[in-house]
Order: structure tokens, then sequence, then C-alpha cells
């Protein structure tokens, strides 16, 4: 990915996380997602008093982009306010795929500008996708 993208996308992450609505665990994540056009959707975790409704930052923007007519991401970029880098949950890892156009980068970073990058395939081998539904399927 072009650093200019990624500065772009970080630079947008940061400036959402500020909206992330985290009474219960005050964790605030901010997530912006690159769609095949080049348009950068954001995100934010949104908690529920029942917490089991919580959203995700990097599924909120995946809805918002899907919402926005999109259908593939091509990367997705997380920013937390923690020493080091925070993955995806397993729920955002299974979204994730639903949407990556082909093993995408997954870039994890911290508002300080510490980062991790990994594609979407070595955060979810093996995952259950749409092709599992098929008769003759390969994992
Ligand atoms: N959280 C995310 O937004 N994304 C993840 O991938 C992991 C967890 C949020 C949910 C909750 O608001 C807070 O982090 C603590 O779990």
């Amino acid at each position: 990915m072009k650093k200019e993208i990624k500065d772009k996308m970080f630079k947008k992450a940061l400036e959402v996380q500020k909206n992330a609505y985290v009474p219960y665990s005050e964790f605030p994540l901010g997530a912006a997602i690159l769609t095949e056009d080049g348009s950068i959707y954001t995100g934010v975790n949104i908690e529920n008093a029942a917490y089991g409704l919580t959203n995700c930052a990097e599924r909120s923007a995946i809805f918002s982009a899907v919402s926005g007519g999109h259908r593939k991401i091509e990367a997705v970029l997380i920013v937390s306010s923690t020493e080091e880098p925070v993955p995806p949950c397993g729920s955002c890892r299974q979204v994730i795929n639903e949407f990556a156009d082909g093993e995408i980068e997954i870039i994890m970073m911290t508002e300080n500008g510490k980062e991790i990058t990994m594609t979407s395939t070595e955060l979810l081998p093996g995952a259950f996708s749409d092709s599992s539904m098929e008769k003759n399927n390969e994992l």
C-alpha cells in the first residue's frame, strides 16, 4: 500500500476515534476501510448497556462502506490508544473476510504511529466463506 494512502487512512481513523461510544470499557478504537475505488470509510466502537450488543470499530466502518454501496474492501486500518497495536477480534476477522478483495492488508496502529501489518489470511486461516457451502468445497 502506498504511504500516502496509509497516512490518509490513519488520519481519518484517528480523527473518528474520538467519537467512539465507550462508557463501559473506556477503550476507544477508530477504524478506516479502503474500498475498491479508493474511498475511505470510517467507524468506531459503539457499546451498549447490554454489553453483547456492542459493535466493534472495524465492523462499524465496514457496514458503513457496504451501506455506501461497496462490496469489496482493499484494506483495514485500526487505531488504538494503547502502547501496542490492537488486533481485530474474531467476529471482525470473519466480517473482513466476507468483503475482502482477495488477501488484503490489516494495518494495526497506535495513536503514536506504532504499526503491525498482517494479511487477512494470516489473521483468519481456513476461514468459512461462501465457497465452504459448495458441494465440492476445499479448505
Ligand atoms: N473492540 C473493537 O472495536 N474492535 C475489536 O476488534 C476488538 C474490540 C471494542 C469492543 C469494545 O467496545 C472494546 O473494544 C473492548 O472490548
